[in-house]
C-alpha cells in the first residue's frame, strides 16, 4: 500500500515526468543494456532504434502515475501487455532489473531535482505497478500451452500477397490445441551476422491447428530500419527449417453475444487475425460484415481463403482500395455499418486511430469497438 504522502509526491511529479518522459526512458534503456547486455536477447532492437518502446514505457509509467488512486483503471491495458510479456517469456526476476534502472534514469535526468523523497516515492510506486504485472503474468504462465520456446518445423510457406507470406509449422512433441481466433505466436530467431536473438509476435491466420499453426509475416520495408526479422523470415527460412515458438497468446478475441452481428475490419496485414475470426464466427452461423482496406488489389492477402466465403449468405465483403478511392471514411462506413454491431478491428496504430475517429463521427459507442493495433495499444487508449 502506498501512503498518501507517497501518492502526493507521485502526482506532483507527473508534469516533470511528462516533460522528461522520453529522456528518462532513453537513459534507462541505455544504462540497462550496459549493465545487462543479456537483455538485448529479449528486447526488439528495431523498436529501440525507432524509439517506439521508449514511448510505450514512458506512457505506461505516466498512465500509472495518473491513476495512482485507482490503479485498477489501467488493468485492461496491463492485461494486453501481460500477454505480450508472457509470450516473450518475461519473468518475475526481470522486474527488479527494470526497476533499478528506471529509478537510476529518473535520478540521472532530473539531477538535483530528484530529491531522496521523490526517488523513494517512485521506487515504492514502481514496486506496486510491477506487482500488478507479475501477478497477472503468473496466472498466464500457469495456463500457457507449453513453457519456454520450443522447436517447430516449417512445413509450408505461401505467398499470400506481394508483401505477405504465411508459414505453417508443426511440432513432433506438442499436440497444439485449437487456436483462439485473434491470438498470435512469438518467434525467436538468431539471424547470421546478428549478435543477439530476436523475438517477434505474428498473428495466427486460422483457428484450425490440426495441420499445424499458420501465421503471417509482412515484409517490413518502411524507413531506414527495415524489419530485421520479417526480412530474415522472407529471405532465409525455407520449408524443413526449424523455428522456435512460445505458446499462443493474446486477448483480442470475439466475445460478442451470439445474437449480435459483428463487423470485422482490417487494414493491410491486420487481416491475419481477422481471417481466423471470420473462419470461427462463420462456423457459429454469425452474421458478419467483413471490411478490408488495402492500397490496391495486389496488396490483399488470403484471396484463396476469402473466396471460400463468397457464397455465404451470412458474410458480406467490402474492399476499399485507397490507391483509387482514398481511405475508409464516414460516408463509406455509414452505408455498411448500422451501429448495432460489435466491431473488431486490426491494423497499424495509424489505421486504428483513423478508424476510431470515424466511429466517433458516427456516434458509435467506444464499448462496441474492440481492437488490436500492431504496436502499443496504450498510446491509443489512455
Ligand atoms: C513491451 C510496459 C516490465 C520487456 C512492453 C510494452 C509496454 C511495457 C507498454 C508495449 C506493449 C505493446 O506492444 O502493446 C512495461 C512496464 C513494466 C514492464 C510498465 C514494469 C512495470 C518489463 C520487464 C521486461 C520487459 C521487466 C524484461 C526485462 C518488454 C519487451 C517488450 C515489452 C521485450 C516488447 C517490446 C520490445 O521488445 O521493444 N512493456 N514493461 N518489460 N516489454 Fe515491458
Amino acid at each position: 500500500m502506498l501512503t498518501e504522502e507517497t501518492k502526493s509526491i507521485i502526482k506532483a511529479t507527473i508534469p516533470v515526468l511528462e516533460e522528461h518522459g522520453d529522456a528518462i526512458t532513453t537513459a534507462f534503456y541505455k544504462h540497462m543494456f550496459e549493465e545487462h547486455p543479456e537483455l538485448l536477447n529479449i528486447f526488439n532492437k528495431t523498436n529501440q532504434k525507432l524509439g517506439r518502446q521508449q514511448t510505450a514505457l514512458a506512457q505506461t509509467v505516466i498512465a500509472a502515475a495518473k491513476h495512482i488512486d485507482h490503479l485498477e483503471a489501467i488493468i485492461p491495458n496491463v492485461n494486453q501487455i501481460a500477454h505480450k510479456h508472457r509470450a516473450l517469456q518475461i519473468k518475475e526476476e526481470h522486474y527488479p532489473i527494470v526497476g533499478e534502472n528506471l529509478i537510476w534514469a529518473i535520478g540521472h535526468v532530473l539531477g538535483d531535482a530528484a530529491t531522496p523523497e521523490i526517488i523513494d516515492a517512485w521506487t515504492k510506486t514502481y514496486g506496486v505497478i510491477a506487482d500488478v504485472f507479475i501477478q497477472m503474468e503468473k496466472a498466464l504462465y500457469e495456463e500457457e500451452e507449453w513453457h519456454d520456446f520450443k522447436p517447430f518445423k516449417v512445413i509450408d510457406i505461401k505467398e499470400e500477397s506481394a508483401e505477405i507470406k504465411s508459414y505453417t509449422v508443426i511440432s513432433d512433441d506438442i499436440k497444439v490445441q485449437p487456436i483462439k481466433a485473434g491470438q498470435y505466436i512469438t518467434v525467436k530467431v538468431h539471424p547470421e551476422n546478428e549478435e543477439n536473438d530476436a523475438l517477434r509476435h505474428y498473428s495466427i491466420c486460422s483457428v484450425d491447428s490440426t495441420k499445424g499453426i499458420k501465421f503471417a509475416v509482412k515484409r517490413d520495408v518502411a524507413g531506414s530500419e527495415k524489419g530485421m526479422v520479417s526480412n530474415y523470415l522472407h529471405d532465409n527460412v525455407k520449408v524443413g527449417d526449424e523455428l522456435l515458438l512460445s505458446a499462443p497468446a493474446g486477448e483480442f478475441t470475439v466475445d460478442a453475444p451470439q445474437e449480435k452481428d459483428i463487423v470485422l475490419i482490417s487494414g493491410g496485414v491486420g487481416m491475419t487475425p481477422i481471417m481466423a475470426m471470420l473462419e470461427d464466427e462463420d462456423k457459429k452461423g454469425r452474421n458478419i460484415k467483413f471490411i478490408h482496406s488495402a492500397y490496391n488489389r495486389d496488396a490483399v492477402p488470403f484471396k484463396a481463403e476469402i473466396k471460400k466465403f463468397h457464397n455465404k449468405e451470412n458474410v458480406q465483403f467490402f474492399f476499399n482500395y485507397s490507391e483509387s478511392v482514398g481511405r475508409l471514411n464516414k460516408a463509406k462506413l455509414t452505408d455498411i455499418i448500422n451501429g448495432n454491431e460489435e466491431i473488431y478491428m486490426c491494423g497499424s496504430v495509424a489505421f486504428m486511430e483513423a478508424m476510431l475517429e470515424v466511429f466517433n463521427e458516427m456516434n458509435i459507442d467506444r464499448s462496441q469497438v474492440h481492437f488490436e493495433p500492431f504496436g502499443p495499444k496504450m498510446s491509443i487508449t489512455i
